[in-house]
């Protein structure tokens, strides 16, 4: 069992640093545009066999340390019964602005709604048989909120700190359905077998502090308190907040896992020890070529090399059009990486 990503996660030691990335399962594989020429995403996501092939996809061409149930953060809005298309982000024919439309939701359980999630689960724990933890995720409330109101991805998610300002009463409400529908999602996917949990907060730095305390993090503590619950590691990732990561380590996830804007030094000497990091390389980098991948990555490792838990990853998403060279590239830096000769050399760039 190659089991060095949860070890990191608890900050035991491990061979080398483990390595998986965030949407490791997508576009930028040949494999994957080919399943959906098939078939259109909420198909891939709603068959168990389906999700589960595409989730094996990059397992089968890398060697990557940990595998990601390929799902989106808005499939379990299936629950509420919202209609949604992607095309190719999350497109929402009706969005929630109004204290009627909240008070309105009513989430099913998440084993009536989505039940192809645990299907999809037990498949792959059973083709993965060990050799590769399987990672579970939802969106934080804040997050899959911000395209609830706006009713699609945009710059500033502008719709959203609108209700924030004109009816906080309202804007609370619907995070707390949310965050009481993603707890139930979260348990069902840990038991059905997922081994570790991350939470995707993309959209949480269009925040200030203060409105993040307020607004997102109560969602974000009950889903981490949720997982702890039931045993298994969580990874509360915080995207493009460099001015929240303090507040946001206040969860006390077992990893947080940090964007690309901020060096993990940085962040590291912020926030407490007992708390592994996870990224958090430019997704950008990997349109350079092999020796910058290389040096970049390297400059990672090395920077957090005396801090126990460290998973490599990419400080977002990886991008479509990356080429496939560029992450055996950044594979190839994390394996060659020794720890042990930066005590000698110490890094001069
Ligand atoms: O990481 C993985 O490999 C697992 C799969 C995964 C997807 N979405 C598949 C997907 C995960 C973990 C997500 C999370 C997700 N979805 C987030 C949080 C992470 C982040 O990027 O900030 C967000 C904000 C979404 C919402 C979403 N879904 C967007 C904005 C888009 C379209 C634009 C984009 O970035 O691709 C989607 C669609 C989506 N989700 C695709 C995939 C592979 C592309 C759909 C297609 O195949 O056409």
């Amino acid at each position: 069992m190659n089991d060095r990503f949860l070890r990191a996660c608890r900050r035991e030691p491990v061979d080398r640093t483990p390595l998986w990335i965030m949407r490791q399962a997508g576009r930028y594989l040949p494999e994957y545009r080919e399943v959906r020429r098939r078939h259109d995403f909420l198909t891939v996501c709603r068959t168990p066999e389906l999700a589960a092939e595409v989730t094996l996809q990059p397992l089968r061409r890398f060697k990557m340390d940990a595998a990601i149930l390929f799902s989106d953060i808005m499939v379990p809005l299936d629950a509420f019964g919202i209609p949604m298309t992607f095309e190719p982000g999350p497109k929402i024919a009706d969005p929630i602005r109004t204290r009627a439309q909240v008070d309105r939701l009513e989430a099913r359980p998440a084993a009536e709604a989505v039940p192809f999630v645990a299907d999809a689960i037990r498949l792959l724990r059973r083709e993965l048989d060990g050799r590769t933890p399987l990672i579970g995720f939802c969106g934080a409330p804040f997050t899959i909120a911000a395209y609830l109101v706006q009713g699609e991805g945009k710059e500033g998610f502008s719709a959203i700190k609108r209700l924030m300002y004109r009816e906080p009463a309202t804007l609370e409400a619907l995070l707390e359905k949310l965050y009481v529908a993603m707890a139930d999602y979260l348990r069902l996917q840990i038991d059905a077998g997922v081994q570790a949990v991350q939470i995707f907060d993309s959209w949480a730095g269009i925040l200030d502090e203060a409105g993040y305390r307020r607004f997102a993090l109560p969602g974000v503590k009950h889903l981490v308190d949720t997982v702890r619950e039931r045993g298994v590691p969580s990874i509360y990732f915080l995207n493009g907040a460099p001015h929240l990561i303090q507040a946001g380590a206040g969860v006390e996830p077992d990893v947080l896992g940090v964007c690309w804007r901020e060096s993990l030094q940085q962040v590291g000497a912020r926030i407490p020890q007992q708390i592994a990091l996870q990224g958090n390389l430019d997704p950008h980098v990997l349109f350079a070529g092999p020796e910058v991948i290389r040096d970049r990555a390297t400059a990672i490792l090395r920077s957090v090399a005396d801090r126990p838990g460290h998973i490599m990853n990419l400080g977002h998403g990886i991008l479509p059009d990356t080429p496939i060279a560029s992450v055996e590239a950044l594979i190839d830096a994390v394996h060659a990486f020794d720890p042990a000769a930066v005590a000698e050399a110490p890094c001069t760039t």
